[in-house]
This record gives C-alpha cells, sequence and structure tokens, in this order.
C-alpha cells in the first residue's frame, strides 16, 4: 500500500554520506576552520574537473553565484540582459541588484527553453549580456544563442542551477557562455545540507573578478588594503565538506535520473499526457518532471487527496510578479500560457517502481483533466 509520494526524499538521498559527513564534521569543528579552507579548495578542483571548465569558484548560493557573476562582467547602470521569465526569480534579481534592466525573451513550448529565435527582437543598443537557463536539466540551443551573442558582442552567463552535468553537443553546459553558475540548492541534482553555490569559467580575467567581488573585494583573506568593493558570498567548510562527498555521486545519480526519465516518458506518450521534450543533440540530466496539464489546479488537487506531492515550475512568471510589475506587458504568451498549465511530478533517485505505477494510476484516473 502506497501511503504517500514525496516531491523529493532528501533523506533516501543523502543517507549514504552521512557517517563518513560526521567525522568531517567533528574535524571542522575541532580545528575551527570553518570558512574556505581544505573542503572549498578540494570542492573547487572536484568541480573543475567533473565540469570541464579550467576554474572554479564555490559561492555562498546559487543567487549570490549571478550576483557577482554580472558586477564581474563589469556592466553599467541601465544595461539591459536579456533571460527568461519562466524560471526562479534569482536571476532577475541579479540583474536588478547590480543596477541593470532585465529584458525578458519568451520560452519555446516544446522543449520549455529561452526561445532562441526570439533574441534579436528584443536585442536594443543597451543589450549587453544573456543569462541562458537551462530549466528543469534541460540545456538551451547554444549555438544560435553563441552566434547570436558573438555577433552582437554580448556577454553570457548560464544559469545551470538546474543542469549539473547537463550536455549540449556533447558539451557540459556552463562552458558554453563567460560565466557558468550553479546552486546546491538542497534538492538540486547535487545539492548540501543548506545554501550553496559555485562559479564556473574558463577566463582567468573572470575567475580572478569573482574571486575579489565574493570575498570582501580581495583574493587574498590577509588583505588590509581593498582594492575593490565585494560582497561575502563565500561558502562554508560544512557545506563544502558534504559536496565533497556528495559529488562522487552525480554522474550515477544522474544516470538514475535519465533512466527514471525513459519510464516516465512512456508512460506519458501511452496516455497522451504533454511532455517536455529532450532538444536533439543534448543530455537532459532531468532535475524535474514536468508535465503540462489542461486542468493543473485540478489534477493537482485530486493527487494531493491520494497524498502525492507535486510543485509548479513555475506558477507566477517573474514578469508578472509584484516586484517587476513594470514587465507586465513583455509579450511572452508561451510563458504565460505554461505557467497556467505546467506541473513537476515527484521525481528523484530512489522513487519505487510502485509508486511510478500509482501515480500514474492516479494520473490515469483522473484522464478528463489532461
Ligand atoms: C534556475 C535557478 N537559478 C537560480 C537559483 C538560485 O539558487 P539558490 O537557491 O542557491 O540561491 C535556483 C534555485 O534555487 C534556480 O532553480
Amino acid at each position: 500500500m502506497i501511503k504517500k509520494i514525496k516531491f523529493v526524499d532528501l533523506n533516501k538521498i543523502n543517507k549514504p554520506f552521512k557517517k563518513k559527513y560526521f567525522k568531517f564534521l567533528k574535524e571542522i569543528y575541532e580545528k575551527n576552520s570553518f570558512i574556505k579552507s581544505k573542503y572549498n579548495k578540494m570542492l573547487e578542483k572536484k568541480i573543475s574537473k567533473i565540469f570541464k571548465s579550467k576554474f572554479c569558484l564555490t559561492i555562498n548560493s546559487g543567487t549570490d553565484a549571478l550576483i557577482v557573476a554580472i558586477k564581474a562582467l563589469g556592466l553599467k547602470k541601465g544595461d539591459e540582459i536579456l533571460t527568461t521569465s519562466n524560471t526562479w526569480i534569482s536571476s532577475a534579481y541579479a540583474i536588478s541588484l547590480n543596477d541593470c534592466k532585465p529584458v525578458f525573451v519568451d520560452i519555446d513550448d516544446k522543449y520549455f527553453q529561452m526561445n532562441e529565435k526570439l533574441l534579436s527582437k528584443k536585442l536594443t543598443k543597451k543589450t549587453k549580456a544573456i543569462i541562458v537557463t537551462h530549466l528543469y536539466g534541460n540545456p538551451c540551443e547554444m549555438t544560435h544563442i553563441c552566434k547570436f551573442a558573438k555577433k552582437n558582442n554580448l556577454f553570457i552567463i548560464e544559469d545551470i542551477a538546474q543542469a549539473h552535468l547537463a550536455k549540449y553537443k556533447n558539451k557540459i553546459v556552463g562552458n558554453f557562455g563567460d560565466i557558468g553558475c550553479m546552486s546546491f540548492y538542497p534538492s538540486k541534482n547535487l545539492g548540501s545540507i543548506g545554501d550553496g553555490g559555485a562559479i564556473i569559467t574558463n577566463s582567468k580575467k573572470m575567475i580572478f573578478k569573482c574571486t575579489q567581488i565574493a570575498n570582501y573585494g580581495s583574493t587574498n583573506f590577509k588583505d588590509k588594503d581593498h582594492k575593490v568593493v565585494g560582497y561575502n558570498s563565500r561558502m562554508d567548510e560544512v557545506q563544502a565538506a558534504f559536496l565533497n562527498l556528495k559529488i562522487k555521486s552525480l554522474k550515477k545519480n544522474n544516470d538514475l535520473r535519465k533512466d527514471l526519465a525513459k519510464v516516465y516518458n512512456k508512460k506519458c506518450d501511452t496516455m497522451g499526457i504533454k511532455r517536455i521534450l529532450e532538444r536533439p543533440n543534448s543530455e537532459n540530466v532531468y532535475h524535474l518532471y514536468p508535465i503540462i496539464v489542461k486542468k493543473r489546479n485540478l489534477l493537482l488537487k485530486k493527487l494531493k487527496e491520494k497524498n502525492i506531492e507535486t510543485q509548479i515550475h513555475y506558477e507566477i512568471p517573474i514578469h508578472l510578479q509584484k516586484v517587476y510589475k513594470k514587465f507586465k506587458n513583455s509579450n511572452l504568451k508561451v510563458t504565460n500560457d505554461i505557467s497556467k498549465k505546467i506541473l513537476s511530478l515527484p521525481f528523484y533517485p530512489g522513487i519505487t517502481k510502485n509508486q511510478i505505477e500509482y501515480l500514474f494510476k492516479v494520473i490515469g484516473r483522473n484522464k478528463k483533466l489532461i
């Protein structure tokens, strides 16, 4: 009997690391090595190696990674940054907090990513950068985006918070542009036990600037004479120690997600459920499994009645939220439309075959809502 299906089961996901992690914690506690010590250095090396990027800087959250990255580009007040509205609000905040202006580009209705064909429509003389978010783990069309950026002299920041190790044309996302920003929010494919994030880049200049900005404006801990204005956006050792353990299973867990997605895809296709498609030449790492449902709120309610947890990514597009209301007429038809229909199903490594059967059985019983 299935009593409940959690949206994600972090106890199950994090259990294998508990014993070793507690040993690491004891060591950190006893040595008082809390900030930017051994475990951060080790983690930065591991991330660089696994993500195939020259440099990595650990950061205290994905949001701060984006804020620091934009600051490192050295943009001016009022510069415009192309981005999407169907995503977590941090990318827009990072733009605003750097005194720049977000310009929202619509998404496509197949892969639900930035519609690369619409970029030129939003280009102005003030456009200076693009934040490309590979949402749900599904890569954007980077060939066109990179060509467009090069032609128009734009920086690219990739938000890979939901796309750890996803690939486009065999290249790991985060390496296409100037800077890649990731989050280790606990439920992410590589999730910490609190807040965490990282920046990856192949540019020496960018890693230098990001390191300065994220560490009180200095690349040196002992600096007394600070050169630039900076934040304190560093990662704690308690997070870095945990991520050092968990990162070893990122590839394996991504493979489990891909296998699970095959099962979900088959179920959706036989039941006529509209799902997110995988772009040709790309590897989706399935951070989330969203479906498109005609009567979304009703289906959500029916699933809740059966103790099946779902989430909505995202219920109110950024340009329709109060804080960004001046952007409400941004002409984002697909974004507006899917925000009313999108529903993320429970999906994580460790969800059982019986739970999946039950989930789709309950959806099947409510076929008229699909
Ligand atoms: C796409 C995306 N960008 C940025 C963030 C912000 O990361 P954090 O929560 O670590 O600040 C998140 C999620 O949490 C996200 O999903």
